[in-house]
């Protein structure tokens, strides 16, 4: 199978690394061209210099690396378009875009595979979509993201305040210079919103999902946690609702330290499902990074060559988010501490633009 890499990036590089230096792939997958913005050596003359280059190539399928919004979603619209397959890494497109994008493959009779869109090289999105075909799922919870894994796990484990966290995960590059993204709970929340429509069939508008971060969060808080038996760590859920809303909302939340999310150390990610017949069945392992993310854009790719049919069809609808549901909050406003039974809404209504935070106690 033919294949045009658009970006040649973190990720784009190491798609071509993994199927360059595997027969068991090249013999199969042929990176055949390669359009981005700078040239560089490792292309050779399989540089492409205009897009229209890549809708015009003899090339089976096109994987977008490049990332954003625009234009990548242009390009992977117009790869389908020209009826070739497209496998993309970009929860952003997908979270905006997928109910068009996967008409237009239905209509072209061609895939768009997205494996890593939402846990990296975790193997999530593959075996939940693989759940809701067969079954039910019933809801959705993980610890999506990296950098504030990262940054609760080192004030957890070392001590030390919020901000020497952060700043000692951009050292590293586990946070990016802005990590407005990852720490205000925007990044999770747009791998809970690619995770919804494929687990619970329920398309949503990703900002419809309260998100609340982990900026506020003190070494008093996690000490609290401590005391508990328990440790703070930025959760996503989702659940179906009886009237075909969801529930669903990314805040962080107290988890038991004998449970799997604790465990969770440095920039791990943790993605589980609960379905009728499977039970709870969780995934974990490095949720971003060159080789780990490329290995599950490569596995798409490989699937595509060997069976045509790889990634089976996620049906969904379009649906609203409805948080009925009350839970218990721990809350700290200026040096007061106490346990509050809330929405997530009241508790957004009452404490928005206070100083302070409210964490949640997870059953
Ligand atoms: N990195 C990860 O660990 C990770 C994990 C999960 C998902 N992803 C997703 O994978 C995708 C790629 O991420 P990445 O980390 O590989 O990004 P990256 O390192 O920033 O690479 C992006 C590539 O696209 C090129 N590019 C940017 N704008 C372009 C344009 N307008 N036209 C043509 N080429 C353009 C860049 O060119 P230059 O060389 O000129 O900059 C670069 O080669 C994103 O959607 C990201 O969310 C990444």
């Amino acid at each position: 199978m033919k294949i045009v890499l658009l970006g040649y990036g973190t990720v784009g590089a190491g798609v071509d690394e993994l199927i360059g230096s595997d027969p068991r792939l090249n013999s199969s997958l042929e990176v055949s061209g390669i359009f981005s913005r700078t040239y560089k050596n490792e292309m050779r003359d399989r540089f492409l210099t205009s897009f229209d280059d890549v809708t015009g190539s003899d090339c089976d399928t096109v994987v977008e690396l490049i990332g954003g919004l625009h234009p990548a979603y242009e390009y992977v619209k117009a790869a389908l378009l020209s009826g070739k397959n497209a496998v993309t890494a970009n929860k952003a497109v997908i979270a905006a875009y997928y109910p068009e994008l996967s008409a237009i493959a239905r209509e072209q009779g061609v895939s768009l595979l997205f494996s890593a869109a939402a846990g990296g090289g975790i193997p999530w999105l593959k075996n939940l979509s693989r759940a809701a075909e067969t079954g039910k799922v019933l809801s959705l919870k993980g610890v999506m993201n990296g950098t504030t894994n990262y940054i609760l796990d080192e004030m957890t484990e070392r001590g030390g305040e919020y901000a020497s966290a952060l700043k000692e995960a951009q050292k590293l590059g586990y946070a990016e210079a802005d990590p407005t993204s990852d720490v205000k709970g925007f990044d999770t929340r747009r791998k809970l919103a690619v995770s919804l429509f494929v687990g619970l069939g329920t398309f949503v508008d990703e900002t419809s999902i309260p998100a609340f971060g982990i900026e506020g969060i003190t070494p008093e808080d996690i000490s609290y946690a401590g005391k508990e038996g328990a440790v703070i760590k930025l959760l996503g859920t989702a659940s179906a609702n009886e009237d075909g809303s969801v529930s669903a909302f990314v805040l962080p939340a107290f988890v038991s330290r004998s449970g799997i999310f604790a465990s969770l150390h440095g920039s791990e990610n943790a993605f589980s499902y609960t379905a009728d017949a499977l039970g709870t069945q969780c995934f974990t392992g490095a949720g971003a990074g060159r080789y780990p993310t490329a290995m599950n854009v490569v596995r798409d790719l490989y699937d595509l060559a060997s069976s045509g049919t790889p990634f089976p069809p996620v049906v969904f609808r379009e649906g609203l988010v409805k948080n009925y549901g009350r839970m218990r909050f721990y809350v700290r406003e200026a040096n007061e501490i106490r346990i509050e039974t809330a929405s997530i809404d009241e508790m957004r209504d009452a404490y928005e633009g206070k100083q302070g935070v409210f964490i949640a106690l997870m059953p």
